[in-house]
């Protein structure tokens, strides 16, 4: 696909649009309700960093300098601090809708990059993380969060992010994490589980073998790559998980337009 190419007026008026909304710019919340343009001030971002003291940057991953990265013995996952500068759009996703979320300064994002799995040539570390603390994912990840109770499952560990989160609720009693990869629960776990408030058994498998033979209250499933892409898989996971009394995954309950209210 071709780059679009804007006119003068067009530039202008884009470049206005964001110095506008830059000046209206308002704090952050973890519970901000999704809209299609979120502003935000800088300052006003808090995530958490796992690894304390690697130097955010904004070079790409494969070129980050010693300090600026911390890499799993193997060198199959990589965590880095991505350094994200002011004015710049980032993406947001709620079901069909697409928005964009600005800062009036520059953030820090916190983010896990898996290597690839076949040499294409390439830098080795695919493209899209598998997690990063952006306002877009933190407001996706609500839903499920949100209605997270009893004994609960979740399915993917990327950077802890959601067990973290749902770890929080007093109506959580236990958690189970399924992770598919031992490398990245042996060498990030340590790091995530000062930070987890309840009881919690880690299972090393693929979630959708595990997942069928397990009991629990509710299962939250993010081992997808991409928002909404597991839309129809949770819901077959659902019919051969009879131990599971509901099912939750990334970007589903948005995409079913039922659950607009718990933006
Ligand atoms: C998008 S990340 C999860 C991010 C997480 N929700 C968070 O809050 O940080 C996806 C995770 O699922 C794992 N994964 C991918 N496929 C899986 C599968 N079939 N079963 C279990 N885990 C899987 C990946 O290794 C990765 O850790």
């Amino acid at each position: 696909m071709s780059p679009v190419r804007l006119t003068p007026a067009q530039a202008r008026a884009l470049n206005d649009d964001y110095l506008a909304r830059m000046r209206q710019c308002v704090p952050w919340s973890p519970a901000v309700a999704w809209a299609p343009k979120l502003n935000f001030i800088g300052d006003t971002y808090e995530v958490l960093e796992l690894f304390a003291g690697v130097v955010a940057s904004d070079a790409p991953v494969h070129l980050l300098e010693p300090g600026q990265f911390v890499d799993s013995p193997n060198r199959r996952f990589r965590y880095c601090v991505r350094l994200h500068r002011a004015g710049q759009p980032l993406l947001t996703w709620w079901g069909a809708e697409v928005g964009t979320v600005i800062f009036d300064s520059d953030v820090i994002i916190p983010a896990l990059y898996q290597v690839k799995e076949i040499d294409d040539g390439g830098p080795p570390w695919n493209e899209a993380p598998w997690m990063s603390l952006t306002p877009g994912e933190i407001m996706t990840l609500r839903p499920g969060t949100r209605q997270s109770k009893g004994k609960v499952i979740i399915a993917g560990l990327g950077l802890g992010h959601q067990l973290i989160e749902v770890s929080k609720r007093l109506q959580v009693k236990r958690i189970v994490v399924v992770e598919i990869d031992q490398e990245l629960v042996d060498w990030i776990l340590p790091v995530i589980r000062p930070h987890v408030r309840k009881p919690l058994e880690v299972i090393v498998g693929d979630a959708f073998e595990v997942i069928p033979k397990l009991t629990g209250d509710i299962a939250l499933v993010d081992t997808f790559p991409g928002y909404g892409d597991g839309f129809r898989v949770v819901e077959q996971l659902a019919k051969r998980s009879p131990g599971i009394k509901r099912f939750w995954g990334w970007g589903t309950s948005e995409m079913t337009g039922l659950r607009q209210r718990e933006r």
